[in-house]
């Protein structure tokens, strides 16, 4: 046994959640393993130990004190907290991009030095693009890399049953997320978009973002608020205004693909024929989240057929399975 699988086994064997002073004693192993760059051992204990003690790494440091605000007339839950580690390296996205989100949480680390000179950091953040582009895992990333748990908002459950009872439902998130830190994502707003072609439906739903918007120009908490939307076309003059940064999501460049099938293909061994140059090329036009799905479908090929090694054909295939899906999708067949 290698010393890590020994500490990983000590870590598993471990059945006291009570006992702070070993998870303290383990998060600092964990940190130090992590400051010599063992990324994959510190995420093979992290989840010994988390799994073990059933808390995420983040959770021990927010108490949530106030309960979780619920919808008025159903009683179900307007928000929810979760826990993420997720690593930045591991979000692959083009090099302004991803400055773009360093810069936002420089910011915020920042926040003292800035405030010091009357200045705020970026609290407001539109994350736009297409589906599958790593909107949504971006502000999971940023949670996990902040230590910060995220308050998940599905914007259009909230909006959608009951029109009226919107803009009390937004209240009582707003004053949840202000009595703490959190990343806090308002996800899918696109109902906006949605809801263009109804033109009644369009007037309260105008309204309902009116509202929003108020709130979110009101907003004293120290967070960070993101929106994260498909349809640009939602972003007339008063919304863009509102947000402190507007993140665009493209689809992948031919190198960025690279990169992409190099990352979700690392669990497994490749044989020395695959050209991920030639294979990002046939996948033009494909979300990190479509490669993603292409990857872990060849890498299973391989797996099932007992194969310790991907092959070409186990790529190819899995390409071509997903384009037939996609016209599927759009009824081309
Ligand atoms: N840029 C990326 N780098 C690495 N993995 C990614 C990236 N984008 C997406 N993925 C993978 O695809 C999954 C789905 O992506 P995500 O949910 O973030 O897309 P989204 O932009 O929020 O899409 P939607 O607009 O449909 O909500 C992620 O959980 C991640 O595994
Ligand atoms: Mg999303």
């Amino acid at each position: 046994m290698t010393n890590s699988e020994i500490i990983k086994k000590i870590f598993l064997l471990f059945n006291d959640d009570k006992n702070e002073e070993f998870i303290e004693v383990a998060k600092e192993y964990i940190d130090r393993e992590k400051r010599k760059n063992h990324t994959l051992v510190a995420r093979e204990l992290e989840k010994a130990l988390f799994q073990k003690v059933n808390i995420s790494p983040s959770q021990k440091r927010f108490k949530q004190e106030v309960p979780i605000p619920r919808d008025g007339e159903k009683g179900f839950p307007l928000l929810e907290i979760q826990h993420f580690d997720n690593y930045f390296e591991d979000l692959i996205l083009s090099s302004e991009t991803k400055s773009q989100l360093e810069r936002v949480v420089n910011e915020f680390k920042d926040s003292d030095i800035l405030a010091t000179y009357n200045l705020s950091y970026k609290k407001k953040v539109l994350l736009c693009g297409a589906p599958g582009t790593g909107k949504t895992f971006s502000v999971q990333t940023i949670s996990s890399l902040l230590q910060i748990p995220l308050v998940y908002i599905r914007f259009d459950a909230i909006v959608s049953s009951y029109l009226g009872e919107t803009a009390g439902n937004l209240r009582k998130v707003f004053d949840f997320i202000e009595n703490g830190t959190w990343i806090v994502l308002f996800d899918e707003v696109d109902i906006i978009g949605k809801n263009r072609d109804d033109s009644h439906e369009h007037g309260e739903i105008k309204r309902v973002v009116n509202n929003f918007l108020q709130m979110l120009d009101n907003f004293k908490g120290k967070s960070i608020l993101f929106a994260a939307t498909n349809h640009q076309n939602m972003l007339d003059s008063a919304i863009w205004r509102r947000f402190d940064e507007v993140i665009d999501y493209r689809l992948p460049t031919q190198d960025t693909r690279v990169k992409l099938f190099d990352r979700y293909l690392r669990c497994l061994k490749r044989s020395k024929d695959i050209d991920l140059k030639s294979v990002a090329k046939a996948s033009k036009g494909l979300s990190p989240s479509d490669i993603e799905m292409i990857a872990t479908e060849a890498m299973k090929t391989a797996i099932i057929d007992s194969r310790n090694e991907l092959s070409v054909i186990d790529l190819d295939d899995a390409i071509k399975k997903f384009q037939k899906r996609e016209k599927v999708k759009h009824k081309k067949l």
